[in-house]
């Protein structure tokens, strides 16, 4: 098996990093409004020439006036999960924030994606707040 290697993902490699995303199920569109329309940085897990992993972030003025690095989406190849690929990612995105002077990190999660939540408490992140999504069924 090939070895895992990191590095900062540049534009011409948006087609690989969308073959991770449809690969793994998750969608791109997002991911594509925001390399689009942010100054984003985001950092690669390669295996090879493959892309297995990708964190993608901006930096964001919190609500309660703190700058912090914005993390949009975080993406490990089921075949490389568990094995810390995630944490180094994160670790990585952190540390270009924390080199900057932001003030820390900020990210949404599902409350039922159990892997990520696990991922982000055990680097210390704690829930700020809990939103509610609210729907009508047009009759
Ligand atoms: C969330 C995700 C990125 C984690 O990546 P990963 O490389 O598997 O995570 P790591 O191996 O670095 O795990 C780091 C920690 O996360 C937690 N964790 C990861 N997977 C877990 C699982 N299946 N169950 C419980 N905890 C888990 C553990 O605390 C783990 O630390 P430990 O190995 O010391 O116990 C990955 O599961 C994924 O791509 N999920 C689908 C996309 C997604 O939901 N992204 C998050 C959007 S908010």
């Amino acid at each position: 098996m090939l070895s895992i290697s990191y590095r900062r993902f540049a534009l011409s490699d948006w087609e690989r990093v969308r073959a991770l995303l449809s690969h793994e199920g998750e969608a791109s569109e997002h991911d594509a409004d925001v390399l689009a329309s942010q100054p984003a940085e985001a950092w690669l897990a390669m295996e090879g020439d493959q892309v297995v992993g990708w964190v993608l972030t901006r930096p964001l003025l919190s609500e309660d006036g703190v700058q912090r690095g914005g993390v949009e989406d975080i993406v490990v190849a089921r075949t490389q999960r568990g094995r810390g690929v995630g944490r180094h990612l994160m670790e990585l995105a952190e540390s270009h924030y924390r080199q900057r002077g932001f003030g820390g990190m900020q990210l949404n999660v599902r409350a039922d994606n159990e892997p990520a939540r696990r991922l982000y408490e055990s680097m210390g992140y704690a829930i700020v707040q809990h939103r509610l999504r609210m729907s009508k069924q047009f009759r």
